[in-house]
């Protein structure tokens, strides 16, 4: 395993991406981990990430430096190798300026860490500061014109430092120069695979969770669903799963994870029939964030309830991510709008939590899913919000207009499958503005709802584009809502990206 102890940088979570793409387990940790907890991890080797301080900053991050002396190979990238500079005598000038973009390095030997690559070759920058002189036991390696000291080492300690960003798909040759550290300076063999995960992962449930019992939130989405496939493999029927159905389901959703996990998995399997108590809760409310806050309060209201009457819970299960568990801990950004995640954690319970998902990101997770056999249609099942199509009936929620969503829903997800679109596009759905306008059916006057649909494309949701679906599809989809759908006689595409539009309307 490489730790990557996190100094700040934007591209962190890169580095560990690109080590696990060579089959090398990877995790990124706080740089406030002493020398001992790295030491008892028994990592092969240790980055130290970038970062947006400067070493000389009174309220830098630093790092234990114990852990160059813990004899385990250190590759410091940009500010991680100031820190390695200073820590073994050598000198980092304060910059006046940044450095950002390409630049190319020429070597100055053979370095270790540069083998087989060109002797000059394009590099990604990214830094104020930089290292002047190197310390006495280290040797430069690479220099371009702005950076007299771009990669250096010393060789017997294996310890080494690059100025620029090895991790970054600009960087010619990063990819050679992770898998020289990885698996030359630290001896990593490169057999990491998913199914090691699942070996390791289901030791590891056991252990902790014993002859005691967990609780899982089901909501149907990957993440529940992988976590409690997972669990599920390690302690059978001491899961209990809970899947609230709150009415605000997709068609055809609550009865495919049931088939899925009652039947074919064979869980103790929990399904609350809650829409009716969603629905009154939400008779009369127009506000869009006072439905979310409902149907989040809602959902843990059943849960609780359900929760309540199984005696016996210790844990409580939750398929957190690992860019969740980064993103928490340093986001900042403003609330665009309160998210609810159904399998949020009550406030109030006592449970331990188990997170084993929390070291993967979501291709990881997809993968995982497939390995453990769920179906495709779980594990490629895209994002959709806990609050469901509450949020995509405009206005005030009721049976009808749900109805109307989920049945121009349903042929929008088949006429995109039927053009094969599927994994093009990120996310597609159908929203009920509260508007009705003027159409003509047969020789009749109408005055009905308008439909409006949403595909983007997106790698995170946090951005987006819509999608460009070709004219043919959309007529199709367009026919077949207003014939087949009762009260929609208008059909709309949004054609907004994100910012400043969001993705859902509400
Ligand atoms: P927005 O609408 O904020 O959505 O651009 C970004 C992504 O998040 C999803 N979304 C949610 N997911 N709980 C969730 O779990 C929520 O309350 C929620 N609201 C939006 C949305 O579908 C899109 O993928």
């Amino acid at each position: 395993m490489i730790v990557v102890l996190d100094f700040g940088s934007q591209y962190n979570q890169l580095i560990t991406r690109r080590i696990r793409e060579h089959g090398v387990y990877s995790e990124l940790h706080s740089h406030r981990l002493s020398a001992e907890a790295i030491r008892d991890m028994n990592p092969s080797g240790i980055i130290l990430s970038g970062g947006p301080h400067s070493v000389y900053d009174e309220n830098s991050f630093r790092c234990d430096p114990g852990i160059f002396e813990l004899g385990i190979p250190v590759l410091g990238i940009c500010y991680g190798m100031q820190l390695m500079t200073t820590h073994f005598g050598g000198e980092v000038s304060k910059a006046s300026n940044r450095e950002y973009g390409k630049a190319v390095i020429d070597l100055q030997h053979e370095p270790a860490l540069f083998k087989d690559t060109p002797a000059s070759q394009t590099v990604w920058m990214s830094h104020g500061d930089k290292v002047m002189k190197a310390p006495d036991s280290f040797q430069i390696d690479a220099t371009s014109p702005s950076t007299p000291i771009a990669a250096m080492s010393n060789d017997d300690r294996r310890m080494y430092g690059v100025q620029f960003h090895p991790e970054v798909r600009h960087t010619e040759h990063g990819n050679e120069l992770l898998r020289q550290f990885v698996f030359d300076a630290c001896g990593c063999s490169g057999d990491w695979t998913i199914e090691n995960f699942i070996d390791m992962k289901v030791a590891d449930i056991r252990q902790q969770v014993g002859d005691r019992n967990v609780l899982c939130a089901l909501s149907g989405g990957v993440d529940s669903s992988v976590v409690a496939a997972l669990i599920h493999k390690a302690i059978g029927k001491q899961l209990t799963c809970i899947f609230v159905d709150h009415g605000l389901l997709r068609k055809n959703e609550a009865e495919e994870v049931t088939a899925t996990f009652q039947d074919d998995f064979d869980m103790n399997f929990i399904k609350i029939d809650a829409a009716d108590r969603f629905l009154s809760k939400l008779e009369n409310v127009t506000d869009p964030e006072q439905k979310r806050k409902i149907i989040g309060n809602e959902f843990i209201y059943v849960f609780d309830d359900e929760a309540d009457k199984l005696s016996d819970m210790d844990f409580l299960a939750q398929g957190t991510l690992y860019t969740d568990v980064i993103e928490s801990g340093t986001d900042t950004a403003q609330t665009i709008k309160s998210h609810h995640n159904v399998g949020g954690l009550p406030e109030n319970m006592q449970f331990e939590l188990i997170e084993p998902l929390n070291t993967l990101f979501k291709d990881e997770v997809r993968e995982l899913g497939l390995q453990l056999g769920l179906p495709e249609s779980i594990v490629w099942r895209q994002p959709f919000p806990g609050p469901g199509l509450g949020i995509r009936v405009l206005g005030e929620v009721t049976k009808e207009k749900l109805e109307i969503v989920r049945e121009s829903d349903a042929i929008l997800r088949e006429e995109i499958a039927a053009a094969g679109l599927e994994r093009d596009i990120w996310q597609y759905f159908t929203v009920l503005p509260d508007i009705r306008s003027v159409g003509v059916m047969g020789d009749a006057r109408t005055y009905d709802y308008t439909i409006g649909i949403r595909a983007v494309t997106s790698i995170d949701g946090m951005t987006s584009d819509w999608a460009r679906i070709p004219w043919d599809v959309l007529e199709k989809i367009s026919t077949r809502i207003v014939n087949d759908v009762e009260h929609i006689n208008r059909v709309v595409y949004d054609v907004t990206s994100k910012p400043p539009a969001t993705i859902e309307w509400e």
